[in-house]
């Protein structure tokens, strides 16, 4: 048992892992032009009406001014076969979307293509929390595709397999 005096990140990581997520990729456009994206799987649902969305970003994050100035992003939840972009964007290699089949979304932020879901988003709140900025984003455009997303599990990449015949 961890108490609160006495946690241990590392376990608590481990711990927080244990809760299975999807896999985004979280884009803007930088002042200069190029465009920036990190892989996130702090992305979340918060309200329906009006459309809202949520994720986080690590303070120390070379990525953060860009997503800072730009005041949008673009929310890519990765297909199944979209590991190696999930890898790539976890990574600091400098030439991040190079080669990578994308078009150009509103306020001309670049939308990753063949995506299971994309959420076009306004900044509507950022706030530091602890260790992380938390953004909050207004949907203003959406689109999906037919096909299995990529999940994440208890470090590892996974797939879904269904426990039920129709969606609840
Ligand atoms: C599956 C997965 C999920 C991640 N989720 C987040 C996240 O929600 N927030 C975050 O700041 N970093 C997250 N990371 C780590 C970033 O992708 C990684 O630090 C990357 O280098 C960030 O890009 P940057 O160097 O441009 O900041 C995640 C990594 C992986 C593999």
């Amino acid at each position: 048992m961890n108490i609160l005096s006495k946690i241990d990140p590392l376990e608590l990581r481990q711990a927080l892992g244990n809760f299975g997520t999807g896999v985004t990729i979280v884009s803007t456009r930088a002042a200069d032009g190029c465009p920036v994206g990190v892989t996130v799987n702090s992305f979340n649902s918060v309200s329906l009406d009006p459309p809202i969305v949520l994720w986080s970003l690590n303070k120390t994050s070379p990525s953060l001014a860009a997503f800072e100035q730009a005041g949008r992003f673009v929310i890519q939840v990765l297909a199944i076969d979209q590991i190696d972009l999930s890898r790539r964007f976890a990574s600091r290699t400098p030439e991040k979307f190079g080669g990578v089949h994308h078009r150009c979304g509103l306020g001309g932020l670049p939308v990753i293509e063949g995506c299971t879901a994309a959420f076009e988003c306004l900044t509507l709140e950022q706030r530091t929390v602890g260790d992380h900025i938390l953004f909050l984003g207004h949907i203003e455009a959406f689109d999906q595709r037919h096909g299995a997303s990529l999940l994440y599990c208890q470090g590892r990449y996974a797939r879904g397999v269904s426990l039920e015949t129709s969606a609840t």
